[in-house]
């Protein structure tokens, strides 16, 4: 094995670096590759900052087909401060975190506002901005300005506990890891640098097997050094996700309206549309039907994980009365539903309900 340099040799790494993002960037479609920034392109920082915060969501390729309709849709900041929130929330339906959409908006309409529709290019403008914290406004700053971020995600984490053999655990490490991380940015091309990190933490230096053979840095890494590399970052060990339960009920009228409710602005799903339901609880859910009806339970239950407990739904359904009087939520008409912009748990429910045998009676299929 060769010998790893000492980690205070860090300004060999962002060279080559560098030299393999020219040779093997990916290809994304809100970013401008080395050759073309080389050339004089420059990104656009909506397209950036878009990407950027889809990222904090989701993977690369489930992020692209979500990119696309939104560019679409709304090619320009201009554009997204001018949509209405619902069309927003309903397109980003799928991607979770609903605090997400909302401050999408709100910062498109603030940046309207307080910058004449530019995003400004500093790191305490860009702080300043709803929904922006220091990832984002790091990845902004470097990625659409050039400017010398430090830009840590779970990606740049494990390079740098691995670069420097970090042994002590995440989230405890997370400073320090930053810090190092600083000190490898350089101060010519920092925006290519930071998408060189991310791109080598996804392709190469990735979690389980990392490539070590094919990496760049190979000759600089003392994780790889002293074979540890696999095992690093450490984490600190997690408890068990609980459970929860809870009831969804899923009521239909003869003219095939559904019974559907918005959730309250704040909390998990907050302001997003779906079956009314009991509370979440981690005993045995208080039934809260909408409205008086021979309710059915159907066969199966949904399950979803959210990021500190997962859920498991009991679906009622029932068919409502023409004239049916809801106490919560309201009937939608079927030409107006479209279950594919409900929230991925509520499409759960929606896809169980419409296919689901049932245990104590035939349910009505919606
Ligand atoms: N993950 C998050 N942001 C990214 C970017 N700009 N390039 C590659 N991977 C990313």
């Amino acid at each position: 094995m060769e010998k790893a340099e000492a980690p205070g040799r860090a300004a060999a790494i962002g060279p080559a670096l560098l030299a393999w993002y020219d040779r093997a960037a990916r290809e994304m479609p809100w970013r401008v590759g080395p050759a073309a920034r080389a050339a004089g392109e420059r990104p656009d920082p909506y397209r950036v900052w878009l990407s950027e915060v889809m990222l904090q969501q989701t993977t690369v390729a489930a992020a692209t087909g979500y990119f696309t309709r939104f560019t679409t849709l709304w090619p320009t900041l201009a554009d997204l401060a001018a949509a209405a929130d619902e069309e927003v929330m309903a397109e980003w339906a799928g991607l979770g975190y609903y605090a997400r959409a909302r401050n999408l908006v709100k910062c498109a309409r603030t940046v309207m506002a307080r910058h004449g529709g530019a995003f400004p290019a500093d790191l305490p403008a860009l702080l300043a901005l709803p929904g922006i914290g220091p990832y984002t406004a790091g990845a902004v700053a470097a990625i659409a300005f050039d400017r010398p971020a430090v830009v840590v995600d779970g990606n740049v984490e494990r390079v740098v506990a691995r670069l420097f053999a970090i042994a002590s655990p995440l989230p405890g490490a997370r400073a320090e890891l930053s810090a190092l991380a600083g000190r490898l940015t350089p101060a010519l091309r920092p925006g290519d640098h930071a998408q060189a990190m991310m791109d080598l933490g996804a392709t190469i230096c990735t979690p389980r097997k990392p490539d070590c053979g094919g990496c760049p840095l190979a000759t600089h890494c003392r994780g790889h050094a002293l074979g540890l590399a696999a095992d690093l970052p450490r984490r600190r060990v997690r408890p068990e996700k609980p459970t929860r339960y809870g009831i969804a009920y899923v009521a239909r009228r003869p003219d095939g309206a559904l019974l559907l409710e918005r959730r309250p602005p704040r909390g998990l799903l907050g302001g997003t549309l779906g079956f009314p339901g009991s509370d979440w609880v981690t005993g045995t859910p208080r039934p809260a039907p909408p409205l008086g009806a021979d309710w059915t339970r159907l066969a199966g239950e949904v399950r979803h994980t959210f990021t500190h407990f997962h859920l498991i739904l009991t679906v009622m359904a029932a068919q409502a009365h023409e004239g049916a009087n809801p106490e919560r939520g309201a009937f939608l008409a079927s030409a107006d539903y479209d279950p594919s912009a409900l929230p991925t748990l509520m499409r759960k429910v929606h896809d169980l309900a419409s296919g689901a045998r049932t245990v104590e009676r035939s349910a009505p299929a919606l």
